[in-house]
């Protein structure tokens, strides 16, 4: 559901309070859809990689039938988690604690010694399947999951999204594929932080990374020259809030083009994002320097353009997904998704893939100044006078809306400076929370 904008301002305990992260699980995260994996990670039957639904540990499996399912990473026995690894292929999940055996399916099929621990009868193996969320769903290869029965079909949950999202996964012929295991890290501030700033904030990226963008990780105007002849002064974004949480920024680079330039990406490829997309889809790709945002309440998005890559004119592009696991009140872990085009031409991938990782991967320059304010955040938010002072968020609120006849769904505005998304965002925590979290 879309609400109409308006001032939002949260209190501080929102970044640090073990209260409020208690309630979190309870309402946000046992309640929400949450993005656990990419079909391309699991591909065959019997591949499984292990994640987390808020706290708890969570196996995705490709079972033996062929369906990808989620299972609670706990034996129904007495509790011990089934599996220690982080992926692998196996037929059985068996315990190591008393060896109850369960098939990939989460069917119990083995208990041993079972005449003398249940007697002649055994015990009913039928009653003692691995416990699994409500609903598990897939969109565009991204596997979700959520416990709560009542929820709506995860199409109808991500909303206005899925029309950017097919925008920016779906214009592949081959679709896409996980680069490597996720990398993981532990990042000492509240999970909601990189949510929000990636929901939309693009009035922090020339203060934040100013050193990034001085050494050329951005595109400067002399990088546009030797892409097109007309360069207008300033850039161009829309920011678009679609409906439960979800957001989405596009920024364009400030160019003026008479067909479609998909800049970053081998020339060959772009005929097909011409037929695989609708011609709004088209608007959102063409001349775009990056397009960020967030599926509530904790995946992130981000394609991003990096001129020059390895050498002047080698230009190249790169999708990354994020998610952060809840740990505590000042904690959460993060993985980190590299997904590349499949069949792309591997002197490309390995441009993209460099791209990535100077940048927006784990141990890129923008990633390491974000995170920088990230921790402080939860760290200012702490303290006992500071908890309850409040934040506020009215950045863009006189942006013009964007006209309908530019076709693109949802609430969007033209505006690149805006903290719209971020209102977004919280306003649907609110109503998750209770309305009394955010006064406005
Ligand atoms: S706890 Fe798993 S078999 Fe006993
Ligand atoms: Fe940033």
């Amino acid at each position: 559901m879309i609400e109409a904008d308006r001032p939002v301002s949260v209190l501080r305990r929102t970044w640090g309070d073990e209260e409020v992260f208690a309630r979190e699980l309870e309402r946000v995260f046992k309640h929400s859809w949450q993005f656990l994996a990419h079909d391309s990670e699991i591909p065959e039957p019997g591949d499984y990689v292990q994640r987390r639904m808020g706290r708890d540990r969570v196996i995705v499996v490709h079972s033996e039938d062929g369906v990808n399912r989620v299972f609670l990473n706990t034996c129904r026995h007495r509790g011990v988690p089934l599996c220690r690894a982080d992926e692998g292929n196996t037929s059985h999940f068996r315990c190591s604690y008393h060896g109850w055996t369960y098939a990939n399916t989460g069917v119990l099929r083995g208990v041993t010694y079972q005449p003398d621990v249940y007697g002649p009868g055994g015990i009913d193996k039928s009653e003692l399947e691995l416990f699994a969320p409500a609903h598990v769903d897939t969109f565009l290869g991204m596997i979700f999951a959520t416990w709560d029965q009542d929820a709506v079909p995860l199409r109808e949950y991500l909303g206005d999204l899925t029309w950017y999202l097919e925008a920016i996964m779906g214009k592949f012929d081959d679709g896409l594929e996980v680069v490597g295991t996720p990398v993981r890290n532990i990042v000492k501030a509240n999970w909601k932080t990189e949510g929000e700033n990636l929901s939309g904030d693009g009035y922090h990226t020339m203060v934040t990374h100013a050193t990034a963008v001085e050494l050329g990780l951005f595109a400067t105007p002399k990088d546009l020259e030797k892409l097109t002849d007309v360069v207008t002064p300033r850039f161009t974004g829309r920011t678009v809030d679609c409906g439960n949480g979800h957001t989405i920024r596009v920024q364009r680079l400030p160019v003026e083009i008479e067909s479609n330039q998909y800049w970053g990406y081998p020339e060959d490829m772009w005929e097909q994002f011409d037929r695989n997309l609708s011609p709004g889809q088209q608007q959102v790709m063409s001349a775009l320097s990056v397009c960020h945002g967030s599926v509530f309440p904790n995946m992130s998005f981000i394609e991003n353009f990096k001129t020059n890559v390895d050498g002047p004119g080698l230009h190249a592009r790169y999708f990354r997904i994020t998610v952060r696991y809840p740990i505590s009140a000042t904690h959460c872990e993060q993985l980190w998704f590299l997904l590349q085009p499949r069949n792309a031409d591997p002197q490309w991938r390995r441009l993209s893939a460099q791209a990535y990782l100077r940048t927006n991967g784990p141990s890129g320059m923008f990633e390491i100044d974000d995170t920088e304010n990230f921790v402080g955040i939860s760290e200012a938010s702490v303290g006992e006078i500071a908890r309850d002072k409040p934040i506020t968020y009215l950045g863009g609120l006189q942006n013009p809306k964007t006209p309908s006849e530019v076709g693109w769904p949802g609430d969007a505005v033209d505006g690149d400076k805006t903290e719209k998304t971020l209102r977004a965002f919280h306003r649907q925590w609110a109503v998750m929370m209770g309305e009394n979290e955010v006064v406005s």
